[in-house]
């Protein structure tokens, strides 16, 4: 993909775009459960949010988790950069009668037009390449209310290089460092496939 002189966000935009958007379209969506994953479930067990509280959903994909939580009175934004996914969970919502803002945009550009209460990030983070993770910290910090919520399941791959990359948890601990994020008991394991696993955290916003 040719850089534009003078465009460096814009060109990195298209290349995520282009290249998630191509997953899509090639139907290689592994990741993809089909429904809501059991970290939802286990967030809505340990969250002190409820019903009417703003949720952004980083890189939701098909977003099974964006219907959950809105049938459950949330209010939620989910945010993707590939239009494919974003268009199918536009007409799943409209097809269930259930109300979200579904976005299509790049996450490392986006903000919300005002604090929200918490964000839900389920392999998310760890689909943008390291290089790119402070810029995201940076991004999850500024959409936060102050005392808001990270819920984050930190991807388990045991191995180099990705998507989706290895978030070892003391590198997560240095990247949402103590002074910025109260990190509270790890809450659970979400397995995947092929050994890769979630270990699932709760990260207030100071
Ligand atoms: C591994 S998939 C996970 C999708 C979903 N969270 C799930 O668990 O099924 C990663 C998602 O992040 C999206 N994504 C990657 N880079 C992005 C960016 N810079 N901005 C917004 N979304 C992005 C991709 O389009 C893709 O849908």
């Amino acid at each position: 993909m040719p850089i534009s002189e003078g465009s460096p966000v814009d060109s990195e935009v298209l290349d995520a775009e282009t290249d998630w958007e191509a997953r899509y379209q090639a139907g290689s969506t592994r990741w993809d459960r089909g429904a809501p994953s059991p970290s939802l479930e286990r967030w809505l067990e340990v969250t002190a949010l409820g019903p009417g509280s703003r949720i952004v959903v980083p890189g939701c994909g098909f977003g099974h988790e964006v219907p959950a939580l809105a049938s459950r009175g949330f209010r939620v934004i989910g945010l993707d950069v590939a239009p494919t996914p974003v268009g199918h969970l536009r007409r799943e919502l409209a097809q269930a009668g259930l109300e979200a803002e579904v976005v299509q945009a790049d996450m490392l550009a986006w903000q919300p037009e005002g604090p929200v209460d918490g964000i839900y990030d389920q392999t998310s983070l760890c689909a943008l390449a390291p290089e790119q993770w402070s810029a995201y910290e940076a991004k999850l910090h500024g959409w936060l209310r102050e005392g808001g919520e990270l819920f984050a399941c930190f991807m388990q791959t045991g191995r180099e290089g990705g998507p989706p990359y290895h978030c070892a948890v003391p590198t997560m601990r240095q990247l949402f460092p103590a002074d910025r994020w109260g990190w509270q008991d790890e809450v659970g394991r979400t397995d995947h496939t092929n050994g890769k696993y979630e270990q699932l955290f709760s990260l207030i916003r100071r």
